[in-house]
């Protein structure tokens, strides 16, 4: 189900965004149509990524395409992006900052709620990237996942949200060995707090970082290598010192 507005002239290559209806991936979306990329826009509301693609095409006369796609629910994620993006330029970078985390993940969840967070945050990346890999190998394309410092070390929060963000650190590597003759990039950001939905009202321990400054970092980063990136940089700091932590000190963390 995308929509493509008519009119816009030639990009050179085409970037998927998974989860570009607000905060980071909207950010992205932005700085890459801005940049001169036809782009394909995914969120869970048509109405959310149809408009945002009209007004980049507008704005920056790229081509820009919305497809409404439930994370959670679809098992095949990838085969309804690879199949939207016929017809768009060759596919340079596929960048998925769709996440989803909830308060009540303390280790009370419903077996419906794990498998939807364990869905949106490590099926989907997954899926997504496994179907969309052949493409991306034709053209020496650029893999980008996002993880979060919420998973440097497994705290009484967040549990199955972090467990699947573990999972996306070990999927870099898996993919990075697989392709290190150079054919693929796959970078991992570690984020540290977003000013975004996400983190909206939420009492934070430390400063959230503006998404736009983020994405500017992440799309000039494309052509960057192979790795794992902290975002804002001290923050891996801050993961170095959470790692750190004796466990006597480490029990008594509630932030
Ligand atoms: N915010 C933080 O402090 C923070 C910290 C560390 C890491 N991160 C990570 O950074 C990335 C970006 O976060 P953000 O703060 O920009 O989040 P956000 O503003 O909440 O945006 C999340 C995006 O994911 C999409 N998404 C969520 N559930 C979906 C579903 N079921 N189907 C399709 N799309 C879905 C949302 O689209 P819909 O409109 O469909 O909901 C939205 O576009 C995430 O991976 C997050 O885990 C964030």
């Amino acid at each position: 189900m995308s929509t493509t507005i008519p009119i816009a002239t030639a990009a050179a290559d085409t970037a998927v965004v998974v989860g570009a209806s607000s905060g980071l991936g909207r950010a992205l979306a932005t700085e890459l149509a801005r940049r001169g990329h036809a782009v394909l826009l995914v969120a869970s509301d048509r109405r959310d990524v149809d408009a945002l693609a009209a007004d980049l095409q507008l704005r920056h006369g790229v081509p820009a395409r919305g497809l409404a796609l439930d994370l959670a629910r679809s098992a095949d994620p990838g085969g309804a992006i690879g199949a939207a993006l016929d017809g768009l330029p060759p596919l340079a970078a596929v960048l998925i900052p769709a996440g989803w985390s909830r308060h009540d993940d303390d280790g009370t969840l419903d077996t419906a709620a794990i498998g939807q967070l364990l869905a949106i945050n490590l099926h989907a990346p997954l899926a997504i990237a496994h179907a969309l890999l052949p493409a991306l190998l034709e053209h020496r394309g650029t893999l980008v996942l996002f993880g979060s410092v919420a998973a440097e070390r497994g705290r009484g929060r967040n549990i199955v949200y972090a467990a699947a963000k573990r999972g996306l650190v070990s999927f870099a590597q898996s993919l990075r060995h697989r392709h290190a003759d150079g054919a693929l990039r796959v970078q991992l950001y570690q984020l540290g707090f977003l000013r975004s939905n996400l983190t909206h009202g939420l009492r934070l321990p430390l400063p959230a970082a503006e998404p736009d400054g983020i994405a500017r970092d992440v799309v000039a980063g494309l052509a960057r290598r192979d790795g794992t990136y902290y975002r804002p940089g001290w923050w891996a700091l801050v993961a170095l010192i959470v790692r750190s932590l004796p466990w006597f000190v480490f029990r008594r963390m509630k932030d």
